[in-house]
């Protein structure tokens, strides 16, 4: 029996933010080069964006390019570039007929060319879909949003538009690359890093870790369910006790 028949579908984490690790690694065991990984990687993205849906998941954001990964040898980052502009611009019909509307955070400017064309197409003709939310983390750090956000903030208090003394949490999500998405409640890292690497550092104040040891090539719909099933099973307390939480029930 598939996991998916045993979720609460009221009580479907309404984000879910992954980090997509192990391709490398998988492309390894297969005796493949790591760039076929990545390709082998899309699958799983199909999968768990079509699972994500039909259980009413409104936003998946998923972490495809880290400011850390420009780092990597020339060869992949080009490979990652190219995928990333195949996989949207093949993609963006099937979005369409899913109803699923694509948006992307970092500093997409850093992109080549070809990559945000493509990338903002895809945007723009999926902008009016109202199903689930795919979010793409492109260029993405937390640091790298964090600094960005300091820099508008002060720029703003020098104009007088904010006052130093007035800021609170909400004036800064206002200044975050996710100010129009609802922090996930769950996040989920493959290929067994018990890592976060930079990923939406104060978006995952109070989410739930999941961590599993499937690469991310393996990672398919029942994966998803099963994390969901696992979150489902979590008390979230917000700092407060579990008495709390059950006399305000
Ligand atoms: C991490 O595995 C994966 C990435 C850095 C890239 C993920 C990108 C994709 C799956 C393509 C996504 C495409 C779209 C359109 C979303 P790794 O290379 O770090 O694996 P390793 O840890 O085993 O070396």
């Amino acid at each position: 029996m598939s996991h998916k028949n045993s979720i609460d579908l009221q009580k479907v984490p309404q984000h879910i933010a992954i980090i997509m690790d192990g391709n490398g690694r998988w492309a390894k065991q297969q005796g493949e080069n790591r760039i076929y990984g990545h390709y082998e990687g899309v699958n799983s993205v199909r999968d768990v964006v079509e699972a994500a849906g039909e259980v009413g998941v409104k936003y998946i954001t998923l972490y495809a390019f880290s400011t850390e990964n420009w780092n990597r040898p020339k060869e992949e980052v080009d490979a990652l570039m190219e995928l990333l502009v195949s996989t949207i611009s093949a993609e963006t019909p099937q979005l369409n007929k899913k109803n699923v509307r694509l948006q992307a955070i970092g500093n997409l400017n850093s992109l080549p060319t070809a990559c945000l064309q493509e990338l903002n197409e895809s945007i723009d003709l999926t902008s009016k879909n109202t199903g689930l939310t795919l979010v793409l983390a492109l260029s993405y750090s937390s640091k790298w949003e964090l600094i960005d956000a300091v820099k508008h903030i002060v720029a703003d208090a020098k104009k007088g538009v904010l006052n130093a003394d007035d800021i609170t949490e909400k004036h800064i999500e206002q200044y975050l690359c996710t100010r129009h998405i609802p922090d996930p409640e769950l996040m989920i890292r493959t290929s067994g890093e018990h890592r976060i690497s930079n990923f939406l550092l104060w978006q995952l104040a109070y989410a739930e870790f999941y961590f599993t040891d499937t690469l991310w090539p393996d990672f398919r719909k029942e994966d998803l369910y099963e994390a969901i099933l696992n979150y489902q099973t979590r008390e979230r307390r917000f700092g407060k006790t579990s008495e709390q939480l059950t006399q305000s029930k």
